[in-house]
């Protein structure tokens, strides 16, 4: 039964919802510049024969950036220094007839429109890897691909090559959102925002974690996003101080605070947001004078975000802020119970992947999440954001959400 549910589970359309197949061939084209000397050797998703039914099919992130292409078992090489032909090669595998049973029509290289479905100027069987490959690495030197157990068999294709992880230089081109990709992000940040401002108006004392957890859900995939980006944390009481509780399972008491750490990925997008309300719709003063130090933290780091700033500066940025608000419980400054980094890369991944040598540029999108979890009172306080990095600051992508504890009051109260 669950396997006729595939092809729910793996996007059917063969193009990337949203992104022209057109920028695909400008990122390659990209790499293929940053790589002059390279063989650019990747694997789409090789799923095992049976074991998807659980969490269904993804398409390796990498090989989607490259590719926008959503079927599994194909393959791409890219070469810069070949002839035209072998510039960028997908190669696809041959038609399955018993597949496509159960997985609906899959393209294959021999399809008269095979090119203009997959917007590369070769398409080829994927039995041609081998000898592709051969031909290519008479012009290029390096070989360059996804660290996994495949490089062993590129090891013996190429046993005289260097073989590097290609994850780095594909990162430096990650970082930076296009216009196109931004949309989708936005896309992903609105139906999320929907979620959280639901469960405002849902949450009250006695309810059940997971029946908060259910209505966001519900809200985020009723306006077209295929999934949570995420496993959705929803924390009341003791359970808003464990950074990701995944259990959802408490029942919520008055004088509760609830971390609300939860999104949904939209067209493969992937939004990240927190807010933290009091359960009972009203906050004690200890929780609001919680809430408004790492409100605090975040306006600074918000403040500080733009090109050129590393994100462990920003970390630095909000530990810096909680330290001068004087000591918690534990007579030890606030700054001790802000537990993790301040934010990260968001885009195909909600950890999206970056080069940590490199400072913030613009067009990077990232997220701003400030927290203090304080154990002793069952206080845990995280507000999470989504900022786009501009040519001289930060754009609040999540500015539809109030985040003003006032506000999330009024908010409540229905
Ligand atoms: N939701 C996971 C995170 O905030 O990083
Ligand atoms: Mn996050
Ligand atoms: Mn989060």
């Amino acid at each position: 039964m669950l396997r006729s549910l595939l092809p729910f589970f793996f996007a059917l359309d063969l193009c990337a919802q949203g992104i022209p197949l057109a920028e695909y061939a400008s990122r390659r084209e990209a790499l293929r510049k940053a790589l002059p000397d390279g063989v650019v050797v990747m694997w789409a998703l090789q799923p095992p024969p049976d074991i998807s039914d659980r969490n269904g099919q993804f398409q390796e992130p990498y090989f989607y950036y490259m590719s926008g292409w959503t079927q599994a078992n194909a393959a791409l090489l890219l070469c810069a220094a070949c002839p035209d032909e072998l510039k960028e090669v997908i190669f696809l595998p041959k038609r399955n007839e018993r597949k496509e049973i159960f997985e609906g029509h899959q393209v294959a290289a021999a399809d008269v429109d095979a090119k203009a479905k997959t917007g590369f100027r070769t398409v080829m069987s994927i039995e041609k890897l081998e000898s592709t490959l051969r031909r290519a690495l008479e012009d290029g030197e390096r070989v360059y691909t996804l660290f996994d157990l495949r490089e062993t068999g590129l090891a013996k294709i190429a046993p005289l090559r260097e073989i590097k992880d290609i994850r780095m230089p594909i990162n430096r081109l990650r970082v930076k959102k296009s216009p196109a990709e931004l949309e989708l992000l936005q896309g992903a940040v609105d139906a999320s925002v929907a979620a959280h401002l639901e469960s405002w108006t849902m949450t009250k004392p006695g309810l059940h974690e997971y029946e908060v957890a259910t209505g966001m859900l519900q809200t985020y995939l009723s306006k077209g996003c295929e999934r949570s980006a995420y496993p959705p944390i929803v924390g009341s009481g003791p359970n808003s101080v464990v950074l990701h509780y995944f259990a959802n399972k408490r029942r919520m008491d008055a004088g509760d605070v609830m971390v609300l750490d939860v999104a949904g990925e939209c067209s493969a997008y992937a939004a990240d947001i927190t807010r933290t309300i009091p359960v009972n719709g009203k906050w004690t003063a200890r929780q609001k004078q919680v809430y408004l130090m790492v409100l605090g933290a975040q306006e600074a780091v918000m403040a500080a975000a733009k090109p050129g700033v590393m994100l462990k500066d920003l970390t630095k940025v909000a530990r810096d802020y909680f330290n001068k608000q004087g000591n918690g419980p534990n007579g030890k400054p606030w700054g001790t119970y802000f537990t993790h980094g301040v934010g990260h890369h968001i885009g195909l991944d909600v950890h999206d992947p970056f080069d940590p040598e490199l400072p913030l540029g613009e067009g990077a999108v990232i997220t701003v999440e400030p927290g203090l979890y304080v154990p002793e009172e069952n206080i845990g306080v995280r507000i999470e954001d989504m900022v786009l990095i501009t040519k001289d600051g930060a754009k609040l992508l999540t500015a539809a959400l109030p985040r003003d504890p006032d506000e999330i009051e009024r908010r409540m109260k229905h």
